[in-house]
């Protein structure tokens, strides 16, 4: 008998679930009457954007409803400080809601503080509906600066197509003065309509330049674009001439005869042809920065690919974990390239180079996250990475990255591990101007990370309101991983590059 009805609960418990699976927020149709969850996300200072605190830091409270459970989340998201709470706002599909209150804030000054402070500082918030974004600002300054004002009533427009939600508007209402001790309701209303939006297109509105009121600078892209070609092309014009009279100059010495000839009458860049291909001072280092300079620019490259083709947008912290994923299933390009290249070179320690290869931008960016880190937990703020996630990315660095490499390092130093360059390198190095670094081919192109850098601080105190230590050291903290990262790329395609140039004009010259 207890069998007979532990199992009809079962699959009672089973068919709820089916239900459930059937029309939900995770297939986003929805049947008439069915609940709709508001989830509200993070509050924070307007002008600083990556400042985010979980929405009932602030004494806002929560309507009646029951907590729905957890939201699950994703690694970009709590990567990101996505911190999803249940409003307990009683919203059902297709149920219009006349304005309601939900709840009460009884303001004893420690409350009446925090909101002060929040209305002060431009306090906004966000929130999802079915996964659409929404924003709403917490409350306004009197222009007279003799009051700060909350914003109390909450009016959600909802757009419907057939069963899905399409478009969410906010319109924030009642203005309520903040004084102590007193008591402030928050009301809410739902109004559905019908709407003509196809749901694929429904984020499109985010997309539009002027929602956000960011603009593409289009006119300078074109105009740095114009400028890269014309230099390139004037360059390559000079290269071309002078090497065309080297080339004449040097086939015309090798028809005199040997006799004719002065021994050791080379000149100009062949000079050098016993050196040019020489290792670089620190090879191991040096091989380690190309190889993830290569991965850095093949995951860059595929990302913005995806991120184009794909509609990544439309689903929170996804382009972040799909950029940890394609870092982690690429990893053997930082081998491959890392490994060949340290091989060519004649080192012997490759299980050192290969690991140094693996870890050098995740332990960069752990570095720096881990700082930004400290700061963000003094805060309290949502950006602060949970402990389950540290030890995810750990995983993923030991048990993913690091094998991957290790399958990449073995294969480039089988396949392209030996050095074919057109010319031999003299046992005995000559006596070239002594150059502090060799690395001047990736030097130079990444100095472009630099300028970057240095424009970061410009935008940083002259385009932007940002303050406060939280978000300083995260803008400048993450504009620097940012920079390296982008040095380490235009670095290795400095390098690959020249290093083509160079065994370019090295072969279609004869040696003796
Ligand atoms: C939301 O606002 C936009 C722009 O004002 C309007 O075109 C759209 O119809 C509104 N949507 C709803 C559901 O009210």
């Amino acid at each position: 008998m207890t069998t007979n009805k532990s199992l009809f609960s079962l699959s009672l418990l089973f068919l709820k679930l089916l239900s459930h699976a059937r029309a939900d927020e995770h297939s986003h149709t929805y049947v008439d009457k069915e609940e709709v969850v508001l989830w509200m996300n993070t509050v924070g200072p307007y002008h600083n954007r990556q400042e985010t605190y979980e929405y009932f830091s602030l004494p806002f409270c929560a309507g009646p409803k029951e907590a729905i459970g957890h939201y699950h989340e994703t690694l970009g998201e709590a990567l990101q400080g996505v911190e999803l709470q249940f409003s307990g706002l009683d919203i059902d599909y297709k149920v219009n809601v006349p304005q309601t209150k939900y709840c009460e804030v009884d303001l004893t000054k420690q409350k009446y503080d925090a909101f002060v402070y929040a209305v002060k500082n431009h306090y906004w918030y966000q929130m999802y509906i079915d996964d659409l974004p929404i924003w709403g600002i917490a409350g306004e300054i009197d222009e007279n600066g003799d009051g700060y004002y909350l914003w109390t009533h909450k009016k959600l427009d909802i757009g419907y197509n057939v069963d899905q939600i399409v478009d969410v508007n906010l319109t924030s209402e009642a203005k309520v003065k903040l004084i102590p001790n007193t008591k402030i309701p928050f009301t809410y209303s739902v109004n559905w309509k019908k709407s003509n939006i196809p749901y694929k297109d429904r984020f499109d509105k985010y997309l539009d330049p002027n929602f956000f009121q960011h603009r593409i600078h289009w006119f300078s892209i074109f105009n740095s674009f114009m400028m890269v070609i014309f230099l390139v092309g004037l360059v390559s014009m000079i290269l071309m001439r002078t090497l065309r009279k080297d080339y004449a100059r040097y086939s015309k010495d090798d028809e005199l005869d040997d006799m004719e000839r002065d021994l050791g009458d080379e000149y100009g860049w062949k000079q050098v042809h016993g050196d040019v291909f020489r290792p670089a001072y620190n090879c191991m280092l040096f091989s380690a920065l190309i190889g993830t300079g290569y991965h850095i620019s093949v995951v860059a490259f595929s990302v913005i690919f995806i991120a184009i083709f794909g509609e990544l947008y439309t689903e929170r912290g996804s382009l972040l974990s799909t950029a940890i994923f394609v870092y982690a299933a690429t990893a053997p390009v930082n081998g491959y390239s890392g490994g060949g290249l340290y091989a060519r070179m004649g080192g012997r320690v490759w299980i050192k180079q290969m690991v140094l290869s693996a870890f050098l931008l995740p332990c960069l960016v752990c570095g720096t996250a881990f700082f930004i880190n400290f700061i963000a937990i003094y805060y309290h703020a949502s950006r602060a990475i949970p402990f389950g996630t540290m030890v995810a990315v750990t995983c993923i660095c030991l048990f993913v990255i690091l094998p991957l490499t290790l399958v990449g390092t073995v294969l480039g130093r089988n396949l392209s591990g030996q050095p074919n360059y057109p010319c031999r390198v003299n046992a005995v190095p000559r006596p070239i101007p002594e150059k502090k670094c060799w690395f001047t081919s990736f030097l130079a192109a990444s100095s472009t990370a630099a300028y970057v850098y240095m424009y970061s601080f410009y935008y940083f105190f002259f385009k932007t309101k940002m303050y406060g230590l939280f978000q300083t050291a995260f803008y400048f903290g993450y504009m620097a991983l940012f920079s390296i990262a982008l040095g380490f790329m235009c670095g290795t395609l400095g390098y690959a590059g020249t290093s083509a140039f160079v065994r370019k004009i090295y072969t279609n010259v004869k040696i003796d």
